[in-house]
Order: C-alpha cells, then sequence, then structure tokens
C-alpha cells in the first residue's frame, strides 16, 4: 500500500509503507552495557548494507558504566550518535575523542582496529545509537579511519513546518550530511517533528530503508509506528521516497543505503565476504597484527 502526499498544492511523493515493524532484542554488550538490538542478525540481508542497530539509554550508571573495554572489528564501518552522555574513544591507530550530547563517531575499521569505549560518567543519562554499516568486499582491508563530529558541526535544517533534520550522513532536501559514502550511498538521518508535522525524504526504490522512533509516535502511509519500534519500509518501485507524519512530538531516525549485495559472514566484532577471510582476522587479531 502506498499513498500519495501533498503539501499544499504540491505533490511532494509518494510515500513507502511499512512493511514490518521490529521490536529490538534486549541484551548486554562490552563488558556489561544493557542495549536493545534493533537491527539483530537475521535482517541483515533484508537491510543490507546495514548490519546492526544498537540502542542504548539508561539513568541507571550500573547499566553503563562498564563501557566497551578493548576489542576489535574489521570489514565494516561503526558510527555512534550519542543523545546524551560522554565516552571516549581510543584506537589502535592513534585516535583518541570524547563524544558528547549529539555527537556523532564515524569510524571505518577496514583492515582492523583495536579500540575501547568508555563512559566519562558515573551519573545521568546515557543514551545514544550504534550503527553498523557494511563495506564493499574491494573496500574491506582499506586503512582504518575515524571522525568525531561535535553536534554544533553536523549539518542542520529546519523545514518551513518546523521539522529539525540532522543530516549525519548522505543529503537530505540539498543539505549534503557530514560523511558521504560512494558504495553504499548510506542516508543517516535524525529527525524531529513537532506534533502533526510531516516530513517527506527521497529515497531511490531499490535501497533498503528503515525508521526508527525513539521519542513520541509517528504514521508512514496509514501505520502508526510508536516508540522504541523499527518500521522496515518496502521497496515499491511507485515510492520515490518515505513521508512521517508526526502523531505525537517524535523524534526518529530515517536510515537507508544501496544494498551491496555480497555475502556476508559475521563473526562477532568481524564482518567480511567469507569463511577464509573471517579465519584470517581471526588470527591476525590473536596474532597482533590488527593494529
Ligand atoms: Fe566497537
Amino acid at each position: 500500500m502506498t499513498s500519495t502526499l501533498f503539501s499544499g498544492a504540491e505533490c511532494v511523493g509518494q510515500s513507502r509503507a511499512v512493511e514490518q515493524l521490529v521490536v529490538g532484542k534486549a541484551t548486554s554488550d562490552g563488558a556489561g552495557v544493557k542495549l536493545t538490538r534493533v537491527l539483530t542478525q537475521s535482517l541483515q540481508h533484508r537491510l543490507d548494507p546495514f548490519l546492526m542497530l544498537d540502542a542504548f539509554g539508561s539513568d541507571n550508571p550500573d547499566d553503563y558504566i562498564a563501557g566497551f573495554p578493548d576489542h576489535p572489528h574489521r570489514g565494516f564501518e561503526t558510527v555512534t550518535y550519542m543523545i546524551a552522555g560522554r565516552m571516549r574513544h581510543r584506537d589502535s591507530a592513534g585516535h583518541e575523542g570524547l563524544l558528547e550530547n549529539g555527537g556523532v563517531q564515524w569510524m571505518t575499521a577496514g583492515k582492523g582496529v583495536v579500540h575501547s569505549e568508555i563512559p566519562q560518567q558515573e551519573e545521568g543519562v546515557m543514551e545514544g545509537f550504534q550503527l553498523w554499516l557494511n563495506l564493499p568486499g574491494k573496500d574491506k582491508m582499506c586503512a582504518p579511519w575515524y571522525r568525531d563530529f561535535a553536534a554544533a558541526d553536523l549539518p542542520r535544517f529546519t523545514s518551513a513546518t518546523g521539522v529539525v533534520v540532522t543530516v549525519i550522513a548522505g543529503a537530505s532536501q540539498g543539505v549534503v550530511g557530514a560523511v558521504t559514502r560512494e558504495a553504499t550511498a548510506a542516508l543517516y538521518l535524525d529527525v524531529h517533528l513537532p506534533t502533526g508535522a510531516s516530513f517527506f525524504q527521497a529515497i531511490p526504490a531499490e535501497h533498503n530503508a528503515f525508521v526508527y522512533v525513539y521519542r513520541g509516535e509517528v504514521s508512514i502511509a496509514g501505520r502508526k509506528v510508536p516508540a522504541q519500534r523499527m518500521a522496515i519500509l518496502d521497496n515499491s518501485a511507485q515510492a520515490d521516497g518515505v513521508s512521517i507524519e508526526a502523531t505525537a512530538e517524535a523524534r526518529v531516525l530515517v536510515i537507508a543505503g544501496q544494498p551491496l549485495n555480497e555475502p556476508i559472514v559475521q563473526y562477532g566484532p568481524f564482518v567480511m565476504n567469507t569463511q577464509q577471510e573471517i579465519y584470517l582476522a581471526l588470527s591476525d587479531f590473536r596474532d597482533g597484527r590488527m593494529v
């Protein structure tokens, strides 16, 4: 089901519909950080090029204080978006940064990094997201890359209806994001909508896309999407994007990308194309070559 949407007299596009609503799975990772895994391994093919989305949020320090001590990654990118809180990042390539309220850390693990992510607070709220974005096979062994973006440095615009859009990756309504990626054409938006406001985002039909509601409630093509739900959007050839209407004041992530259509072999923090490459990653890590 799709619906044509109008803004005044102007047709702004045909929206994708919600194919499936997903409730995240409560789990823990690192040294015992409690989190919700919204995009799990079983959805990696459906949501190719995205491999994982974790949501974390707690005002109980016991849920986050231990952080993520030294651990490796190879073959993909991690994007950490801190809504509230402070976390220090250090890695084996010599990078170090402090991620604070509204900031984004983009790390391309490439051929491998060993890093830690440790909270810099003993009380208060820590809330945010970590998204894993796959790399095409030809780039999986690239040199690691890393950048921190403070909240004030992220491209942002406000629509005529008061919708505030932060463009972490890709582009929205002519505003180019902090990061752009050629192979995956990743789109990552944080959209804040006042009650009753609508927002339309263009998305090519072949790109896989989802919306995660982390505050309030929205409606997409007539389907209500409450907080803490991921709406997987269909790939209808007739749709040219997604229209999101806030039925209550809402904050949502809009994430989309071009599928890589390559084999995905994951073993914990390593995501490669073949089992052989996973064995190599394990031996490289064990023998200290992932630095
Ligand atoms: Fe990590």
